[in-house]
């Protein structure tokens, strides 16, 4: 899809007139330090501490905890009714909507309601398929699930949230560097590039950095600002490698099937996401037989991805 890049007229009149430069990294740090911070970010932290409540405790207050919040509600009501878009009468109580989808799909839910609402205002300046890559950050989230499932049971949802936000950093790009942001999308457009090395080229610093060094900056723990920095390497890193593996396998997914849009117009086919280093750390020495049922069993979310996210974003 093609979007027109149009530049914030109130940001960086000085750059905007002139040829848009690469940035030395005390000039990327003195911007990114007057980025704001997002109430959702902390709350990060203490839902990812809340969803390891007992499930029965969180079922019991949970259309109670949904009622408060009308836009939980709505949001609600408009994912359960695509999902089960068959419906004779649509879903229009949030008791029903907890027994269609289920606690856990609630639990998330709530979860990623306010850091969406919180970063869509920070994206508001730049002109770019924000709803399309909202979809791309909600699929890989729920896809990164799927994905680490079938090499260990999750502990607790913090891989979800790292699915998430893993390309937190273009939305912090659109903010901090406007011109340069759209300056990347406009030749990013053409398709010949990845968009790493566009990012590196132009700014200075690429999009994974970027939202490591934001997220780091507001104290998010060390996993998600891990997940980040290495989600398209995760071989590079040290930690949690499991989990950014699934990131990236997921990442790479959507993209190969085209739901939602990351903002990378190279596409990517399905060898490659075979190949790709997350694999062969989640599924070393995976038999051929097993890896044709593994990717029958990701094609298979991914078919029922697009009702769903029709739904919440
Ligand atoms: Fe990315
Ligand atoms: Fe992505």
């Amino acid at each position: 899809m093609k979007t027109p890049m149009k530049q914030r007229r109130d940001m960086s009149p000085l750059i905007a007139t002139q040829k848009i430069s690469r940035l030395a990294r005390k000039d990327i740090d003195r911007r990114l330090a007057v980025c704001p911070s997002l109430p959702s970010l902390s709350s990060i932290n203490k839902a990812l501490q809340g969803l390891l409540q007992a499930e029965q405790r969180y079922s019991s207050h949970i259309s109670e905890i949904v009622r408060r919040d009308p836009s939980l509600t709505s949001r609600l009501l408009r994912l359960v009714n695509s999902v089960y878009y068959g419906l004779s009468t649509p879903v229009s109580s949030i008791e029903e909507a907890v027994f269609y989808l289920g606690v856990r799909q609630i639990r998330q839910l709530t979860t990623v309601t306010p850091i969406i609402e919180d970063f869509q205002r920070l994206s508001r300046q730049c002109v770019f398929p924000w709803r399309q890559f909202w979809q791309h950050c909600i699929g890989t989230a729920i896809l990164t699930r799927e994905v680490i499932t079938m090499a260990q049971t999750p502990v607790d949802e913090s891989d979800y949230v790292a699915g998430l936000v893993h390309d937190v950093g273009k939305i912090i790009m659109a903010w901090s560097f406007p011109d340069h942001f759209s300056e990347i999308h406009r030749q990013a457009e053409l398709g010949q590039r990845n968009l790493v090395e566009i990012e590196n080229e132009i700014l200075g610093i690429d999009h994974a950095e970027l939202g490591a060094l934001y997220l780091e900056r507001h104290r998010l723990p060390e996993l998600m600002v891990h997940a980040v920095r290495f989600h398209h390497r995760p071989e590079a890193a040290v930690d949690h490698q499991l989990i950014i593996a699934s990131v990236q396998i997921a990442d790479l997914l959507m993209r190969n099937a085209k739901i939602g849009h990351s903002g990378n117009y190279v596409e990517v086919t399905q060898e490659q996401c075979l190949q790709a280093s997350g694999w062969g750390i989640l599924f070393p020495n995976m038999h051929e037989a097993d890896q044709a049922i593994a990717r029958a069993s990701f094609n298979r979310s991914l078919e029922r991805l697009p009702h769903i996210l029709e739904g919440l974003v």
